[in-house]
Order: C-alpha cells, then structure tokens, then sequence
C-alpha cells in the first residue's frame, strides 16, 4: 500500500516542479519583455512647445526644499502621481506593477526620460495623459484636474526630486 502511494505522489512532485519551473520562466520573460520597452518620446504639439515654466527660470534641481512652488509640487505630486511613478520618482510606486500593459510608469531620475525633455513638454505629458494616441498607455489625463500653476509646481517639483534638470529651451 505504501508503495502504491509512492508511485503516485513522486511523479506529482515532479510533475509540479516542473510545472512552476515553466511558469517561473514564463514571468522572467515577462519582466524582460517590459524592461525592453525603452520610453518613447514625441514631438508635442507647438502650443505645448513654446511654452516656458512661468513660475521661475531657475534650474528646478537647484530649487531649495523650502520653495514655496517646491512645497506646493511635492504635496500634489505625492497625492497624484507617487502611486505610479514611486515617492521618489524611481516609477516604483505601489500601483506600478499592476498594469496590464507592457509599459510601465516611467522612472524619472532615468537620464533618458524628463532628463532628457523641456518642462513644456512634461506639461503636453500631464494635459493629456496616455489613453490616446500615440502613446496608449495608463499614464491618466489630468488637464482639468489642476491650475496651471499647480502644473507648473508639480513640473519643477517632478525634476527636483527625481534629481534631473530639464532640458534647455
Ligand atoms: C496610474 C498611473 C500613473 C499616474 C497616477 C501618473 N502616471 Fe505618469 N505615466 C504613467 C505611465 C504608465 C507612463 C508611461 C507611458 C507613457 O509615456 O504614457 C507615464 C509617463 C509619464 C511621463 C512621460 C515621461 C517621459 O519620459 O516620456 C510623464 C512626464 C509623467 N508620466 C508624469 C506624471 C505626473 C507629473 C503625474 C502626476 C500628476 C503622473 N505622471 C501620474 C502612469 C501614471
């Protein structure tokens, strides 16, 4: 009898080993497969490019913590997008592995991503979000939900904390 038991449960262990092994496999493909997908950058409309940060010329990164539009950004920001992009801008917030498109939310402090982008075009990205062309994504449109100036704060506040300074006009 003990024997019998033997027989089958041996084969089911190695059965479920194998089995998990497949799977373990298939979702390091899928973590590859999204690391691949390199942020992809557009030419923004010429009413968003044009446009500079009114609240001040200064280099954000430079901005003290105290700045009263430094203040103001991080409030928002953290209420707003550090569940996406992580508190620290490193795209690791708590929502960011739950989406089920391959692309994740960017990771700021990248040097290929707002590193790389005029404060204008951060604003087309926080206006129109991702659910359309050409970038259908999950990034959220927020145009209606902040006064520019509360953009504007939470652009500088985006750079500053990500530790990159935007691209020169
Ligand atoms: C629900 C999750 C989510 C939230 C919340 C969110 N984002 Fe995003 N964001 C994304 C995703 C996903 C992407 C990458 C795909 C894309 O570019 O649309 C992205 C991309 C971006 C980009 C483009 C960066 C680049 O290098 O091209 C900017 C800028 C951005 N987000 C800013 C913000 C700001 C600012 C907020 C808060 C007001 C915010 N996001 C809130 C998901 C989110």
């Amino acid at each position: 009898m003990k024997k019998k038991i033997l027989f089958l449960i041996v084969p089911l262990i190695f059965s479920l080993l194998a089995f998990s092994d497949a799977s373990a496999a298939e979702k390091g493909k899928q973590v590859k497969e999204k690391q691949v997908r390199k942020v992809i950058h557009y030419t923004p409309p010429l009413e968003y490019s044009r446009l500079e940060n009114p609240l001040t010329k200064a280099d954000p990164k430079t901005l003290p913590d105290n700045d009263p539009n430094i203040l103001a950004g991080k409030r928002l920001y953290e209420k707003t997008c550090a569940n996406c992009h992580g508190i620290r801008g490193d795209g690791k917030g708590p929502e960011a592995d739950g989406f089920v498109t391959p692309i994740r939310p960017v990771d700021m402090t990248d040097s290929e991503a707002i590193a790389v982008l005029d404060q204008s075009y951060v604003l087309w990205r926080i206006d129109e979000g991702g659910l359309g062309e050409p970038f259908y994504s999950a990034m959220p449109a927020w145009k209606d939900d902040f006064t520019e100036t509360e953009k504007w704060q939470i652009i500088l506040y985006t750079y500053k904390n990500a530790g990159v300074s935007p691209k020169a006009k």
